[in-house]
C-alpha cells in the first residue's frame, strides 16, 4: 500500500516536471551524416518510435527515419561500410561533380520508364538490390520488398542471406511478376549446388552471383562496435578463380550475371567468358575499402573496352538515392540501376514504406526525365550526350 502511494507521487512528480520542461528539450536530434539538407523536420519525432510515414519525400528521409528507429546496433548494422568509409563517402558524394544536360522545346508529354532486364519487361529502370537479413527492419523483412516491387513492376533480387527463405520470398510474389536471386560463392560446393537448384525451383529468373568478397567480408567497423566481433569469416570461397568462374555457369540453367564487378578489366573478363550481364558495384562500400564508385568504374569501361556495353547488360549500383543518379548511371551505359541500403530502411514501415520510396522515386525520375527534354528513358542509355562528367575524367584519369 504504501509502496503504491510513493509511486503515484513519484509519477505524480515526474508529470508536472514533464509539462515544465520546454517543448524543444524534447525534440529529437539526430546527426544527419552529411546528407543533403531538405528541411526534414524531426522536432516531433520520439525516439526509438517510427516517425509518419507522411514526412518521408525523398530517399534520404527513410534514413533518417531509421536511424530514429532502428537503435544504433541494428542501424549501424545496415548504415556500416568498410574501414574509413572512403568509397561509402565517394558513393554519396560523387553525384555533385556530375551535370545533367537537359533540352527544352521537345513533346514530352507521354513518358515511359519502361525497361527490360535480361529480356524481362519492368515499369522502371531501377530494381531492390540483395541485401542481407531485412528482418531486423520489420518483422515482414524480405516479403514485404518483394510485394512492392511487384505492385510498381520493378525488379527484386533478394539476398541469398534473407531472414525469409528463398521458397517464402517466391511465394508472395504476383503472378505477373519476375524476380532475380542472388547468390554466393559457398566454399561449402554442396550448399552452392543446392542454393542454385532451390533459386530455380522457386521460379526466379536469374541469379546475381556475387564476387566481391573472396573468401572474406569487408572490415566493417560502425558494425564490428556494435557488435563486438571481428566478422569476416563469410564461409565464402577464397579459391574462385576464372576457372571457377567458368565452370560456375555449367551449374544452373539460369543466366547468370557476375555482381560486384569493380574494375574494367574484369568487366572484359566476363564479356569473354560469355556472361549476358554484369553488375558494377562496390557493395555500397562495404567491401574492400578505396575502390571507385559507380561513375568511375562504368567510365572506364567505356574508355577501356566500350565494345562490353554493346555486347552484354550492364547494371550498376552505390549511393544512389535519387532519380538523378539513376540518370547518370544510364547514361553512361548501365540498362538497370540498384537500391541497396534505402529500400531496407524504408522497410521500417513494412510494404507501405517501400511502395512509398518506390513511387517517390519513379516520380522523381518521370519529373527529371521531362524537364531533360526526353520522354522515352531507353534514349538515355549508354547516351553520354545528358551528362557531364568531365569533372570527375579530370579527376579520375588525370590531365594528358
Ligand atoms: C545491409 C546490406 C546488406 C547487403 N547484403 C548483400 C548481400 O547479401 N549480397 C550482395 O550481393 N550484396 C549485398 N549488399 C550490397 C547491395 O546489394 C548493394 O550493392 C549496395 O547496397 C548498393 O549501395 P547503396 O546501399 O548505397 O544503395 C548489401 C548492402 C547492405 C547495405
Ligand atoms: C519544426 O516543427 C516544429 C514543431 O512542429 C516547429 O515548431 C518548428 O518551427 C519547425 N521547424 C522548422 C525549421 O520548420
Ligand atoms: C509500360 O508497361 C506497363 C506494364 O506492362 C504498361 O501498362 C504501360 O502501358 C507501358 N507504358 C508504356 C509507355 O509503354
Ligand atoms: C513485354 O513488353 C513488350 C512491349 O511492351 C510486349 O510486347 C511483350 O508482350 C511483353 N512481354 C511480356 C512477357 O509481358
Ligand atoms: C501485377 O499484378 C499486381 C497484382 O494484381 C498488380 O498490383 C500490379 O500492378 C501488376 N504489375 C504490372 C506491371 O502490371
Ligand atoms: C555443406 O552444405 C550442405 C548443404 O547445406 C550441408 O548439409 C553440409 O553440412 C555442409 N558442409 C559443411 C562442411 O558445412
Ligand atoms: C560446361 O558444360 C559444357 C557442356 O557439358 C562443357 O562442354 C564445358 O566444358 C563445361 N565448361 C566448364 C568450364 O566446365
Ligand atoms: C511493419 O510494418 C507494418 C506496416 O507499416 C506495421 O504495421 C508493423 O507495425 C511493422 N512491424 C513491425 C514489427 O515493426
Ligand atoms: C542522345 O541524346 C541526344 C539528346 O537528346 C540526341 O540528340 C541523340 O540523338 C541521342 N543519341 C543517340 C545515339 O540516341
Amino acid at each position: 500500500m504504501c509502496l503504491r502511494v510513493h509511486k503515484l507521487i513519484v509519477l505524480w512528480l515526474g508529470f508536472v516536471l514533464l509539462t515544465l520542461v520546454p517543448r524543444s528539450c524534447l525534440s529529437v536530434e539526430i546527426d544527419r551524416e552529411g546528407l543533403p539538407d531538405t528541411g526534414l523536420n524531426t522536432t516531433d519525432w520520439e525516439t526509438g518510435a517510427l516517425p509518419p510515414l507522411d514526412d518521408m519525400w525523398e530517399l534520404n528521409d527513410f534514413q533518417i527515419a531509421a536511424k530514429n528507429v532502428l537503435g544504433a546496433r541494428w542501424y549501424a548494422s545496415y548504415r556500416t561500410a568498410a574501414l574509413d568509409q572512403v568509397t561509402y563517402e565517394a558513393n554519396m558524394n560523387i553525384w555533385k561533380k556530375i551535370r545533367l544536360n537537359g533540352y527544352t522545346f521537345r513533346d514530352v508529354s507521354d513518358v515511359n520508364l519502361n525497361t527490360t532486364i535480361l529480356g524481362y519487361n519492368f515499369t522502371v529502370p531501377f530494381f531492390i538490390a540483395p541485401a542481407a537479413y531485412a528482418g531486423h527492419t520489420n518483422a515482414s523483412a524480405e516479403l514485404s520488398l518483394a510485394r512492392a516491387a511487384g505492385k510498381m513492376g520493378a525488379l527484386y533480387a533478394p539476398s541469398i542471406e534473407s531472414t525469409k527463405t528463398i521458397e517464402e520470398i517466391a511465394d508472395v510474389g504476383f503472378a505477373n511478376q519476375t524476380m532475380f536471386h542472388q547468390e554466393y560463392v559457398w566454399s561449402n560446393r554442396t550448399l552452392l549446388i543446392d542454393d542454385l537448384s532451390r533459386i530455380e525451383a522457386a521460379g526466379y529468373k536469374a541469379i546475381f552471383l556475387t564476387v566481391d568478397n573472396t573468401g572474406v567480408n569487408g572490415i566493417r567497423v560502425q558494425a564490428m562496435r556494435q557488435t563486438g566481433e571481428l566478422d569476416s569469416d563469410s564461409g565464402h570461397s577464397a579459391s574462385f578463380t576464372l576457372d571457377a568462374l567458368a565452370e560456375i555457369q555449367n551449374l544452373t540453367t539460369l543466366p547468370i550475371v557476375p555482381k560486384g564487378i569493380k574494375t574494367a578489366a574484369d568487366a572484359k573478363t566476363c564479356l569473354d567468358l560469355g556472361f549476358p550481364a554484369i553488375y558494377v558495384s562496390n557493395h555500397g562500400g562495404r567491401v574492400l575499402d578505396g575502390v571507385p564508385t559507380a561513375v568511375e568504374i562504368l567510365l572506364d569501361i567505356r574508355k577501356q573496352y566500350p565494345e562490353v556495353f554493346e555486347q552484354m547488360e550492364v547494371y550498376a549500383d552505390g549511393g544512389v538515392r535519387s532519380a538523378n543518379h539513376i540518370i547518370t548511371l544510364l547514361a553512361l551505359g548501365a540498362k538497370a540501376v540498384g537500391l541497396g541500403r534505402s529500400p531496407i530502411f524504408a522497410n521500417i514501415y513494412g510494404e507501405d514504406g517501400v511502395d512509398r520510396m518506390l513511387t517517390l522515386l519513379q516520380a522523381e525520375l518521370q519529373t527529371s526525365l521531362q524537364l531533360m527534354g526526353e520522354a522515352d528513358i531507353q534514349n538515355v542509355v549508354g547516351n553520354t550526350t545528358y551528362i557531364n562528367t568531365k569533372q570527375v575524367e579530370v579527376e579520375y584519369f588525370g590531365i594528358s
